[in-house]
């Protein structure tokens, strides 16, 4: 059955679901989780793959083309494949983002239950300095995980997100660009977000994607590309023809104005902005028996109240009680 387009109340038509299908997470990285981890759902308050199935059938019958799986850390959850295919067949576009530490073992399955597009997110290239940002030893195994996924051709075009710390990713830049230029892979800076469950973020320690952009140009320059809509990162290929390179500016060049994204939890809570102080529960009427009707109704009229943009930048700014890792990338 075919709806009606989900628009906001600022005439945004929504296109893109990013779907958390775990809390848990194997990683703690610093702007993310404390190094104790978090207290984790319970099973039960997980949604079940039934239920994410059927609220990605009704969002697809209002327009939504592309989901993107997200965690915690999506491949943690059990039988993560099963829940891709059962969901590839509802949308045009299925992604993934993951810190790839169970990537090596997966890769295979993940290509084959159609993901199309794949986010590893890898804060440095140098394995101590990896460890302190994640706090997981893990570097090579995230690295042979990558390699194994680059042989299926059907993974590419492959992004590396590397979020921008000050103090911390200045020595990371060139590597990165370096990386970027040899290897088939874009790499994108992503500005760090008050989404820490330190509640250590400030302005201050936000390195931004202009300063990252304007240090590798130094070196190896830069072309701007064309902004796709809706598109988050800003891309530039490298001049002499050596790959591409992008910045997600969230703080210092805010994209809220052709935001065209709303997000579920793993808890079945409907968000439409990563900045939400409030959600919109999908789970209670779920399972109470709400009909397709129900829900599309719940569903619209959360959308359209969804935020004009965030205030990130603005003083009085609340940072939401959820972290990264609750909310999905
Ligand atoms: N700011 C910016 N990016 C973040 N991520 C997690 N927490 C933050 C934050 N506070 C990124 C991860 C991953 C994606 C899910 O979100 O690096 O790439
Ligand atoms: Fe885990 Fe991703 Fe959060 Fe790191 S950023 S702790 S990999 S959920």
């Amino acid at each position: 059955m075919r709806r009606s387009p989900l628009v906001d109340g600022h005439g945004r038509v929504i296109g893109d679901l990013r779907l958390s299908v775990t809390d848990r997470c194997n990683f703690r990285c610093q702007y993310c989780m404390p190094a104790e981890g978090l207290p984790w759902l319970e099973r039960a308050e997980v949604l079940s793959f039934e239920e994410i199935e059927r609220i990605v059938r009704l969002v697809s019958s209002m327009g939504v083309r592309a989901v993107r799986l997200t965690g915690g850390e999506p491949l943690a959850r059990r039988e993560f494949p099963r829940l891709a295919s059962m969901l590839a067949p509802l949308v045009d576009d299925l992604a993934v983002t993951t810190n790839g530490f169970l990537l090596e073992r997966e890769a295979a399955a993940l290509v084959q239950a159609g993901i199309t597009r794949f986010n590893l997110s890898i804060d440095s290239l140098q394995r101590d300095r990896f460890f302190e940002m994640t706090r997981r030893d893990a570097l090579d195994r995230v690295l042979r995980g990558l390699e194994v996924l680059a042989q299926f051709p059907e993974a590419h075009p492959i992004k590396i997100n590397a979020v921008g710390m000050r103090g911390f990713t200045e020595d990371e830049v060139l590597p990165f660009a370096q990386f970027a230029r040899t290897h088939p892979y874009e790499v994108r800076f992503i500005e760090f977000m008050p989404l820490d469950a330190d509640h250590a973020w400030d302005m201050d320690k936000v390195l931004t994607g202009e300063e990252i952009r304007a240090a590798i140009h130094a070196v190896y320059p830069l072309e701007a590309q064309p902004r796709e809509p809706h598109a988050t990162a800003r891309v530039y290929r490298f001049a002499d023809g050596h790959g591409k390179i992008g910045f997600i500016n969230p703080v210092s060049e805010p994209f809220c104005g052709d935001c065209d994204r709303i997000r579920l939890t793993a808890d079945g809570k409907l968000r439409t902005c990563l900045f939400s102080v409030g959600e919109t529960d999908l789970r209670g009427p779920l399972r109470s028996g709400a009909t397709d009707d129900d829900l599309e109704q719940i569903i619209r009229d959360a959308v359209w109240r969804k935020e004009l943009k965030h205030r990130v930048n603005e003083p009085g700014f609340v940072q939401p009680a959820r972290t990264m890792s609750a909310i999905g990338g």
